[in-house]
């Protein structure tokens, strides 16, 4: 960091201060998995599902993100690690304010999440695991990408031609292919309830 550079903190509205306004206990939940996985679908699904029940969350999405804020970057290793480096900065700045922060990105290397962690902090990142296998995803293939990616159309892509490792311990698993996606939010619901609410 710039010696220079002097962030402060100290005259900020608190994070706990905020979080008791918004009667709630903010964290990340960082949700992985293949592209066709369902991450996003079940993560729009669980922020809806948030709002819902009263709480204040805010999701943040692959796709959007990369047609943005993140649009100068592409799929290389180095590009993948600055695109969950900016994501984890904003998810971490969203928390600060006491927003509950859903991501959805593929992440695939565990180097790359445990950055991502260690900016969130450990305590406050949680790992989701939308498990659907590869064949499943590209079974689906929704976007039409795998059929590219296995006639070489794209490049470095993931599961097939770029890596994807998957997570040791995850806090919790959505296989997406063994449950319809009321199922899925409401697992992720149950799990989540006793970390967001405000005790
Ligand atoms: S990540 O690897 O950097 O975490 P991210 O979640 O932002 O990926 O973006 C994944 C989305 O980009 C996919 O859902 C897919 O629509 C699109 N995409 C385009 N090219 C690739 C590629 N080579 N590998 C993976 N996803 C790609």
């Amino acid at each position: 960091m710039n010696k220079e550079i002097y962030p402060i903190f100290d005259q900020l509205v608190s994070r706990e201060e905020r979080e008791q306004q918004l009667n709630q206990k903010s964290k990340v939940f960082w949700m992985l998995g293949l592209s066709g996985s369902g991450k996003s679908t079940v993560a729009k699904a669980f922020e809806r599902k948030l709002y819902q029940e009263g709480f204040f969350a805010q999701m943040l999405d692959g796709d959007n993100i990369r047609s943005g804020l993140n649009s100068n970057l592409g799929f290389s290793q180095e590009d993948r690690k600055e695109n969950i480096r900016r994501i984890a900065e904003i998810a971490k700045l969203y928390m600060n304010s006491g927003v509950i922060t859903v991501v959805s990105f593929i992440s695939p290397t565990i180097a790359i999440r445990d950055m991502a962690k260690s900016i969130i902090g450990p305590e406050n990142f949680i790992e989701v695991f939308v498990n659907t296998p590869l064949e499943v995803c590209e079974e689906r293939d929704v976007k039409g990408l795998y059929k590219k990616a296995r006639n070489g159309e794209i490049k470095d892509f993931t599961g097939i031609s770029a890596p994807f490792e998957a997570p040791i311990n995850p806090d919790i698993l959505i296989p997406t292919h063994e449950m319809e996606i009321h199922e899925s939010v409401s697992t992720l619901y149950t799990f989540a309830k006793p970390l967001i609410s405000n005790k």
